[in-house]
């Protein structure tokens, strides 16, 4: 009997030294910490409970009949953040380079399951160097069984990844379907083919930070959500997002407690608007001071920045906002403004998270470079997101609402509940300027002045169009308010909203313009 006892205790103190106190150390000296360093720090204290700790390999070419590790790879199970069940993988470095085999994707997939049965968050934290190049097509048998449950699990249960070192090939395609990326700075790495493979390929020479670290893909390709400054602050990341979020689609996000005495008129809002309507401002300053104190939590910060998206709270519940950017590019939509926000509309309304547009956009961006990389299909994605999107919505313009993007930023002819309008609102088809240049451009051709004709006739426009009121004649505007009552406002409306429902027609799935 004590024995066994013996060899029970063996096992589990050698599952937990992963590849030994070498590469435990190489793995420190290289600023990363371990899979269970990592989980200690993501979970409650003494929530973890490990599934498939004594899991082997199965595989006997290429001398790995020489090599077991128990746990092969990678350290899964459950546990609670802030007392919430989550499942969670944390791929462990020190063994075999956290490569993927058969049984490390089995180990991953018995998870999946468990957590789109039991509806609870599933958290990746990834640091590995690949398929299991000696196991072959086996190893990629098991990434494929990976995607298919990220898929399968998309939209029921939400899914965050952490890339907290290498992620190549394949790989990369797990954290690409879910819907939360978070990238450590300096440390971790995302590409399809890396450094070697492009300069065979491409000729260009470039490093792996270049090509997929955490600054390329916050930056350049969208790919990651999040650029972390360590491992510690990604997993305070990953914390901070759950705590606004549902455990599943059925579930509604956590509510913080309501104080309605924080609620009193906003003014700083009266004056954020600047009176020249060319004259940028921030978003920022819009959010924080319609929402509850520092409760914003920014998505995608550095990509696409003419367009702002983040969780917030709003008299204690989570919301969505998505924000005009007037401080960058005069807050156009772009391909990738549009592309950032139709994923997190998306996000929003699968996790019934109450979505609010915060309205100043002048158009679209026009230019060869954006018709030619697909502005028309890209655009469509956010009308397509926002069209579909059951959840409550509200508008509040703040400033400029002119063409098509009017009716893309969440207008109340595409399904929108609450549409506001500051008095400093301009719905029209287009500015002034360019309107009057237009339908007046043979009156103001044959007159004597044609400067002071063009001035007269683009007040004329803007007197009948750079306001909230012909839209609000019609409806399209529920109501005009002033900035400082936003807030409290808001807070009823939402309110109000609680408990809507709306059945869109029965149908497989759409067909979003991809
Ligand atoms: N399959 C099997 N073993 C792997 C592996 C993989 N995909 N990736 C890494 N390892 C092993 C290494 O062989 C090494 O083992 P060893 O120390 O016993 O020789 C160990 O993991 C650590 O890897 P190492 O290369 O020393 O670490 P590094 O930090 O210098 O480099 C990588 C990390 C990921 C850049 C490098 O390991 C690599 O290029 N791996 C292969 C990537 C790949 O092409 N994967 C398949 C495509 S999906």
């Amino acid at each position: 009997r004590k024995s066994q006892l013996e060899i029970l205790e063996r096992k589990n103190a050698e599952a937990l030294l992963g590849g030994g106190h070498d590469r435990v150390e190489a793995q420190h000296a290289k600023g990363k910490l371990t899979a269970r360093e990592r989980l200690h720090l993501l979970l409650d204290e003494d929530s973890f409970e490990e599934i498939g700790k004594f899991v082997m390999h199965r595989s006997k070419d290429f001398g790995l009949d020489k090599q077991y590790y128990l746990g092969d790879g990678v350290v899964t199970g459950y546990g609670t953040i802030n007392g919430r069940l989550v499942y969670v993988y944390s791929q462990d470095f020190t063994v075999l380079g956290g490569s993927l085999s058969e049984t490390h994707a089995e180990k991953i997939v018995k998870i999946m399951e468990l957590a789109m049965k039991n509806g609870a968050p599933l958290i990746g934290l990834n640091d590995s160097g690949g398929a299991r190049i000696q196991e072959g097509v086996v190893s990629l048998g098991g990434y494929a069984d990976i995607f298919y449950r990220n898929t399968l699990a998309s939209g029921v249960i939400p899914q965050i990844s952490a890339i907290m070192g290498p992620c190549a090939g394949g790989a990369v395609y797990s954290p690409a379907i879910t819907d939360f990326v978070m990238m450590v700075e300096n440390t971790s790495y995302m590409f399809v083919t890396g450094p070697n493979v492009v300069k065979t390929v491409t000729h260009e020479t470039v490093t792996s930070e270049e090509l997929g670290g955490a600054s390329t893909h916050s930056t350049k390709s969208g790919v990651t959500h999040f650029s972390c400054a360590n491992e510690v602050e990604c997993i305070n990341y990953i914390k901070k997002l759950l705590s606004y979020i549902p455990q599943n689609c059925e579930d509604l996000p956590p509510a913080l407690p309501y104080e309605p005495a924080a609620d009193k008129n906003r003014e700083k809002l009266n004056t954020i608007v600047p009176e020249n309507p060319n004259q940028p401002y921030d978003m920022r300053e819009v959010i924080d001071g319609i929402i509850d104190t520092d409760s914003f939590f920014e998505v995608h910060k550095n990509f696409g920045e003419n367009i702002v998206v983040g969780f917030a709270r709003l008299g204690g519940r989570s919301i969505g906002i998505v924000g005009n950017q007037p401080a960058v590019l005069a807050g156009v939509l772009d391909i990738n403004a549009s592309t950032k926000a139709a994923r997190f509309v998306r996000f929003c309304d699968s996790f019934n998270i109450p979505l609010l547009v915060l309205e100043d956009v002048p158009g679209f961006l026009p230019g060869t470079d954006q018709e030619w990389r697909g502005i028309i299909i890209n655009g469509a994605k956010l009308l397509y997101a926002f069209c579909e999107a059951t959840v409550p919505r509200i508008t509040v313009i703040t400033r400029k609402a002119y063409g098509g993007a009017y009716d893309v930023m969440n207008s109340k002819h595409i399904g929108a509940d609450m549409n506001y309008a500051w008095p400093t609102a301009e719905i029209a088809v287009m500015g002034a300027q360019g309107a009057a240049e237009i339908i007046f451009k043979r009156e103001i051709a044959a007159a004597d002045n044609p400067g002071a004709k063009l001035a007269e006739k683009v007040q004329e426009y803007k007197d009948k169009f750079a306001t909230p009121y012909r839209a609000a004649h019609r409806g399209f505007i529920d109501e005009v308010i002033l900035p400082s009552e936003t807030r409290t406002k808001l807070i009823k409306a939402f309110k109000m909203l609680e408990n809507k429902v709306v059945k869109l027609p029965r149908k497989k799935h759409g067909n979003i313009p991809l």
